[in-house]
């Protein structure tokens, strides 16, 4: 099968990894990760994490790439024309719709979330941290949460930053901010992880991340982990895909996965160490602050160690790097199907769509202060509503279609063709994988997700 048409290529070679790596890295890693390690008993969690990326992240984010690059199109034109191609139902372009919107509804409350380390930068940069206790720092991050219109002010931003990078296009938007942007996020990185062993208890943090306990596997964490992995990687929504379709055909695709997957598997973990060697260097506070960590402990960290102002400042400009580069492959896969179906100029189709999640978003905005009454789904204020349909429903729901529609439908020699630069072992491995482990292990994300509330519901 031939590409439809001349398609645009990333223009450098490892472009793909860094735009790959700037889609999965994000809040994901670093405000995630840590405090989800720090509630499930560290080391056991890290483990079944680890476990769950190898088994359910790699074949996907293999699999998503395969069709982008195959068909050369946005995921809803790809999935039509493979579905056609390998004479499968039509009903499978669903992953390429049910992946747009996923992707409108998370960048939607992403945003809200990614504008709060905005104002934190510039808190930090201000000096602001200075002498923090736990109190004044839950005061300090109340005090946001209260004010609606500076959490809009910033939610704004950070979608009009968004649509920025998009609107100039795939080479000039795209390529260049992650080619900027990624390895700036490493050195940030680096810096913070250099100050974490010289000045905070680093060898304490180890031992919290590291130290394995069997007792502490637990099923409840396994499920976390599950869902986690998938996020974190950007599966189940076509961004991958979409990225894909701009990948050169001869960059082999195993290689390239299993590099994504380590840098955003040491992200999360090097983040994680340095958190925590800052958290138990300061006294008073503790690891298992939940969602809190990274708001309100973490500050209190930074604003009572020696250099806090300006290691508080590089990992908040650290964060919102790694934000930026995660929401744009939220929105790109919508930008490319409006330019590549209608012809859309990319700056109002970006526009467009950056708008339309931008009014989404309105609705988490207000949750966390005029609507943090309101019920919109089972008891579930607006921002958890919107994270429950596109984190809990759509995402397993994309990732299980992808993994049966790869793993079945497509014909071997299509997917011969493509992996023609892997050893025959990566794909006797891989397929089996992705026909019967993957989905199995999606589906019970799935039902994980859902069923707790079903159950709710059923019993109310
Ligand atoms: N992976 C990102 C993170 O960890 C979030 C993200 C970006 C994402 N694009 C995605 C999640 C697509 C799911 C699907 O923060």
């Amino acid at each position: 099968m031939k590409p439809l048409k001349q398609h645009t290529i990333w223009g450098l070679r490892g472009s793909f990894i860094l735009a790959a790596t700037g889609s999965a890295v994000g809040l994901g890693n670093i405000w995630k990760f840590p405090y989800i390690t720090g509630e499930n008993g560290g080391g056991a969690f890290v483990l079944m994490y680890l476990f769950c990326i190898a088994l359910i992240g790699i074949p996907i984010m293999m699999a998503e790439i395969l069709m982008g690059r195959r068909a050369r199109a946005n995921p809803i034109m790809a999935t039509a024309e493979l579905c056609e191609h390998a004479g499968a139902s039509k009903g499978w372009t669903a992953i390429g719709w049910m992946g747009v919107l996923a992707g409108l509804l998370i960048l939607s409350f992403y945003s809200v979330i990614a504008g709060w380390t905005l104002e934190y930068a510039l808190a930090a940069l201000d000096g602001k941290f200075a002498g923090l206790t736990g109190e004044t720092s839950q005061a300090l991050f109340d005090g946001l949460l209260a004010d609606s219109d500076l959490m809009l002010q910033w939610h704004s931003l950070f979608i009009a930053m968004t649509i920025a990078v998009l609107a100039l296009g795939v080479t000039r938007g795209l390529e260049s901010a992650v080619r900027l942007m990624m390895p700036l996020l490493f050195v940030l990185l680096l810096i913070l992880l250099g100050y974490a062993i010289k000045e905070g208890e680093f060898a304490t943090s180890l031992r919290f991340m590291f130290s394995f306990k069997l007792e502490d596997l637990s099923w409840e964490g396994a499920q976390i982990a599950m869902g986690h992995s998938f996020f974190t990687l950007s599966l189940g929504m076509g961004a991958i895909m979409a990225y894909g379709a701009y990948m050169p055909s001869s960059q082999s695709v195993g290689k390239t996965v299993v590099i994504v997957a380590i840098l955003d598997t040491l992200v999360a973990l090097v983040a994680g160490v340095a958190i925590f060697a800052f958290v138990f260097a300061t006294p008073g506070i503790s690891p298992g602050a939940g969602p809190g960590l990274m708001f309100v402990t973490l500050p209190v960290a930074f604003g009572n160690m020696g250099a806090g102002l300006v290691i508080g400042s590089v990992f908040f400009v650290m964060v919102i790097l790694a934000a930026w580069t995660s929401t744009i492959s939220l929105l790109e896969p919508g930008v490319a199907y409006l330019n590549e179906r209608f012809g859309l100029h990319r700056i109002v189709a970006s526009i467009l769509l950056g708008t339309i999640s931008w009014f989404i978003g309105l609705g988490s905005v207000y949750s966390f202060n005029d609507w943090s009454e309101l019920q919109f789904l089972w008891g579930k204020n607006y921002f958890d509503s919107m994270d429950f349909i596109a984190t809990n429903i759509m995402l397993p729901l994309g990732g299980v279609l992808i993994a049966l529609f790869t793993g079945w439908k497509l014909r071997d020699e299509i997917i011969l063709h493509d992996l023609k630069f892997e050893s025959a072992w990566v794909f006797r491995l891989w397929r089996p994988v992705l026909k019967f482990i993957s989905p199995i292990a999606v589906l019970v994300i799935l039902y994980n997700g859902i069923f707790p509330v079903l159950r709710a519901v059923l019993v109310e």
